[in-house]
This record gives C-alpha cells, structure tokens and sequence, in this order.
C-alpha cells in the first residue's frame, strides 16, 4: 500500500478496529487512496483517517467545547474583559473534566484566543481589554479530553456593531458554510479553499495566506494544513475518516498581517482593517460531513 502501513487479509478485522471483516469495511477505501497515490493525486497516511473509536472520543471532548463557547455566547457583553472570557473557559472546561489545549501550548499563557477587531489571531486575553460597544470578538477556544481534541470559535458582536463590521462577521460565516458544502469523500482540500476564497473575495474581503486549518484528533495540529486559497481538484484528497478544521481569517482590508507584537503571538491586519474568523471541526464521511464541534 501507498503509505507502507499495515494492509489486513480482506477476511481479517479491519484495521480501524470497526469489528468487521477488511473487505467489508475499508478495502476499498484503501484501494481507492492507492490508486489515487500512484496517478498523482495527495493521499495521507491511513493513519491519520480516524476510527470510530476515535470519532466518539473527540465528539465527547466536543461536547465540552461547544458547551464552553454555549457559555460564552450567553455571558459575553460590553464591559466585559477578556481576562474574565479565559477565566470562564477555564473553569467551564476543567469543572468538565477536561483541559484547556491552548494553555501552555507552545508557551501559550491563557486558555483561550481573544481577538479583537483588528486582531487577526492569538489575542492574549487580558485584565486590560474590556470589550466596548460596536467591537467584534473571536473567541478561539479548544479541548483536550482523555487525549481527544477538539477546537472551534465563533464571532461575537458586542452590542450595536456598524454594519461593515457586520457583514465581515456575516460573509466569514458564510465562507464555513460553502466551504462545508464541498467536503465531501474524494472531493479535494483545493475544492473547498476555492469555495472559501470566492465567497470571501467576491464580498471585496480577502482571506490571509499565512494561516489556515488543520488535522486535528490524537493531536492539536495534524497533517494536513487546511489553506483557504486554491483551484478545485488540487491539493490533498479527501477520505472518509479525515478530521479537520475550516477556519479562514478573513480580513475587511489586504491580506497583509502583521506578527510583530512584542508578546510573539498576537496578529493583526498590516492596514489596520478588521479581521473576523469562525471555525468548525468535522470529519469526512462517504457522501459528505458531520461536524464534531462548532
Ligand atoms: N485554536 C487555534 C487553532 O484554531 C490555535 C491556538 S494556539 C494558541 O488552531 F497557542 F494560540 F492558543
Ligand atoms: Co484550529
């Protein structure tokens, strides 16, 4: 096989440890990535596909998830700081028996991504960012549980936000959307960054280069990396088993980011424009998607 892993006699259990024979569950799957592989086309590992087993472990870390950001949705408002959104997150998360991935990772100092405005990603929350009237906020928020990851974030409108802000905030989320419409088995990472793009780029927004998402599972960034620019057809296949993110950053002005905040991780938009972002975590299935957290 392609990728040099274990191939199972067709009448032995399948590798993805379903309990069925091999040649009832994902030979052909298997077969199909290899014909793939040798005609050209980018395949992952079989490794990377997730089992079932796998798939339950991350929905239960989803569900903690999403209930943090449920929690963050109803509690959220002007005069809020970010210091308390990442108190919440943390305390919600933990009470649930899970652990806050973001805090530590890579040094990382909160539990949570607060960003604001022109921040395009890794704001740090603070004591000293009090949302206002009219901003608009990421909230980037990710779990760990019995090894399992999960990660999503959603917009927030503080109070009465201008209507460009809006419609960034709206045409980001619309972006997912078509994005989503086109995960689908044998589909290509290509068909869904183009989707993206266009949805984005016809709204006179642009999406940034420098970020994308991600494979995410046994760990929080798996191959592959999930650009939001492309041509249909190109780039990785997609398998059923595949779990990975859709979040591009789209900013309201250029592209351009800038990463040179003294902290080392907060971005912003080089001219200032704002920048909004959602996220979703799915996997591929035969004839489409299920999402596992949003
Ligand atoms: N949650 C982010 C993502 O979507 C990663 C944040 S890493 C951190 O991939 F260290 F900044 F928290
Ligand atoms: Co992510």
């Amino acid at each position: 096989m392609y990728d040099n892993d274990f191939v199972p006699g067709r009448n032995d259990a399948c590798w993805c440890g379903s309990g069925k024979k091999y040649k009832k569950c994902h030979a052909r799957i298997d077969e199909r990535l290899d014909r793939l592989y040798h005609n050209g086309y980018e395949v992952l590992p079989r490794g990377l596909l997730k089992t079932p087993e796998d798939i339950e472990g991350i929905k239960r870390s989803a569900d903690i998830n999403i209930g943090v950001l449920d929690y963050v949705a109803e509690h959220i408002r002007a005069g809020v700081t970010t210091a308390e959104v990442d108190q919440w997150i943390h305390d919600y998360t933990v009470q649930h028996g899970g652990i806050p991935a973001d805090l530590n990772y890579e040094g990382y100092p909160k539990s949570v991504c607060t960003s604001i405005n022109d921040v395009v990603c890794h704001g740090i929350p603070s004591e000293d960012d009090v949302l206002r009237d009219g901003d608009i906020v990421n909230v980037d928020c990710s779990t760990i549980l019995d090894g399992y990851f999960s990660d999503s974030s959603r917009m927030f409108c503080i109070g009465e936000v201008s209507a460009e802000r809006q419609r960034l905030v709206d045409v980001t989320r619309e972006s997912v959307q078509r994005g989503l419409e086109q995960v689908r088995a044998w589909n290509t990472l290509g068909d869904v960054a183009h989707a993206v793009q266009t949805c984005v780029e016809d709204a006179g927004f642009n999406v940034v280069r420098e970020f994308g998402g991600h494979g995410i599972g046994l760990e929080f960034h798996e191959d592959p990396f999930v650009g939001f620019v492309g041509e249909p057809g190109e780039g990785v296949v997609l398998a059923p088993g595949m779990c990975f993110t859709i979040e591009p950053m789209v900013n309201a002005g250029a592209p351009d980011i800038d990463m040179n905040d003294p902290n080392g991780w907060t971005v912003r938009t080089k001219d200032g424009s704002d920048s909004a972002q959602w996220e979703v975590q799915l996997v591929v299935t035969e004839d489409g998607y299920e999402l596992l957290s949003w």
